[in-house]
């Protein structure tokens, strides 16, 4: 099964287009919802977005920007806040409502513009849209106090065009940033370091625009492996990077999922129940907390008790209740959760929360008695791909439903 481009490196590498004029071409754009939100917001700036064959999509920047991305989308994709940065170094002005998208825990972006303040912008807060100025970005010393995935990248966008040198400590080490900053580089932009904690910005005066493709998604790696967890049998993954996945690879091998590099991809199997595990979420190259919710569905079938901590984000365990509905054991003490496995789960409907939380019930359901109903399936299309048609590419019964609306 081929697995597609990242929808969290498409999203920032389509706002990264922002910075220069002409026509971008990037390939392996995955055909998910949230996509359509960024192709939304980028022509509310007054650019072109052409969707082709095979992902490549053709993002035009021809006319002047108007530098305001609108809150009907910004409430709907917390992505929609990585226009900030280039906006401020392409047009010196942004404005950008205050971020929605997903259910899990208040996500500020205050580092985001303590950042942009250090490169020399300004921000007021005029009902609810946050609105930005800059007379000229210049090159600054900037420490996270976290490394923060999208702090990381709306400062990256932004240095690339301020004058003078930048340098980001405790940056983000995630994939997804030395994705976006190869894109930069070839643009005609000046990053060392990205995928390490420190990355240097030299300012360069101009970009241009290019082409590029977009790395695998590891997050949907991770899905059709834990649906594997669930299922048993083997899989063949291909287009993806086991490299980007060391420490799941890991995990999962303990939970006795044997994964291997074949080709451009991964060769999974699983022969016996899964063995419980202790799993906690951590910046890059931890293990990611988008995928403790789909490692969470492969425990509830394991052969003993295992432990599970959320140290990213708070709130992240909406997900929790919908498998007790489905028989799970599953207690929440605090940010941990302990998981005595079951042999088997029994279907029944229930409601997803958010992305990887939507996938991690569908996971589940593979290992459940009956018919399981997931609701708000919308929630999957943002981040997946035919998630539907996949599974049932290597073998899961499941079908979409037309109308997906509030059974309950
Ligand atoms: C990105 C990913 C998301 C993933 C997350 C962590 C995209 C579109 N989304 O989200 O799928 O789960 O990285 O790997 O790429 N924080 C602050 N202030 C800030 C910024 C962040 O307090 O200014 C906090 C957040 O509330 C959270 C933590 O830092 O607790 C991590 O957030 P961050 O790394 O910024 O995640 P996102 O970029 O929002």
């Amino acid at each position: 099964m081929r697995i597609s481009g990242a929808k969290n490196s498409a999203l920032k590498l389509m706002a990264a287009c922002v910075l220069a004029e002409g026509t971008h071409v990037l390939s392996n754009v995955p055909d998910i919802a949230d996509v359509q939100l960024m192709a939304g917001v980028l022509e509310a700036l007054g650019m072109t977005v052409r969707r082709g064959d095979g992902g490549v999509t053709e993002i035009v920047r021809d006319v002047p920007l108007q530098p305001e991305a609108p809150y009907e989308l910004v409430e709907q994709m917390r992505a929609s806040t990585a226009v900030l940065g280039p906006l401020l170094a392409a047009v010196g002005e942004a404005r950008v409502a205050m971020p929605g998208g997903d259910d899990f825990g208040a996500r500020p972006i205050d580092m985001h513009l303590r950042g942009l303040e250090a490169l020399g912008a300004a921000f007021e807060l005029d009902h609810g849209v946050i609105h930005g100025r800059t007379d000229g970005l210049r090159g600054a010393e900037i420490v996270l106090d976290y490394p923060s995935v999208g702090a990381t990248e709306n400062l990256l966008m932004a240095a690339v065009l301020a004058e003078g040198h930048t340098v980001i400590t405790n940056a983000a080490r995630e994939p997804e940033i030395a994705d976006l900053a190869a894109f930069l580089n070839r643009m005609g932009a000046r990053v060392v370091g990205a995928g390490s904690a420190r990355i240097d910005i030299d300012g360069v005066a101009g970009l241009r625009a290019v082409s590029h493709a977009v790395v695998p998604d590891r997050l949907e790696v991770a899905t059709f492996l834990a649906a594997l967890g669930v299922a048993g049998g083997e899989l063949r993954l291909t287009h993806s990077r086991p490299d980007h996945l060391e420490l799941l690879i890991d995990r999962m091998g303990a939970m006795g999922i044997r994964v291997s590099p074949d080709g451009d991809g991964l060769w999974a199997m699983r022969r016996a129940r899964p063995r419980p595990v202790d799993v906690a979420t951590l910046p890059y190259p931890g293990l990611a907390t988008d995928v403790l919710p789909l490692l969470v569905a492969v425990l509830c079938f394991a052969d003993g008790t295992s432990f599970a901590t959320e140290n990213v984000f708070a709130g992240r365990f909406g997900y929790v209740g919908e498998l007790a509905r489905m028989g799970a054991h599953i207690k929440v003490e605090d940010h941990h959760l302990v998981i005595d496995g079951v042999e088997q789960l029994s279907g029944a409907p229930v409601r997803a929360p958010d992305i990887r939380a939507g996938a991690a019930l569908v996971v589940a359901a593979l290992g459940a008695e009956g018919e399981t109903v997931v609701l708000n399936g919308e929630h999957i299309d943002r981040g997946y791909e035919s998630f539907d048609r996949k599974l049932r590419a290597v073998g899961a019964d499941v079908e979409r439903l037309a109308d997906d609306t509030d059974g309950r």
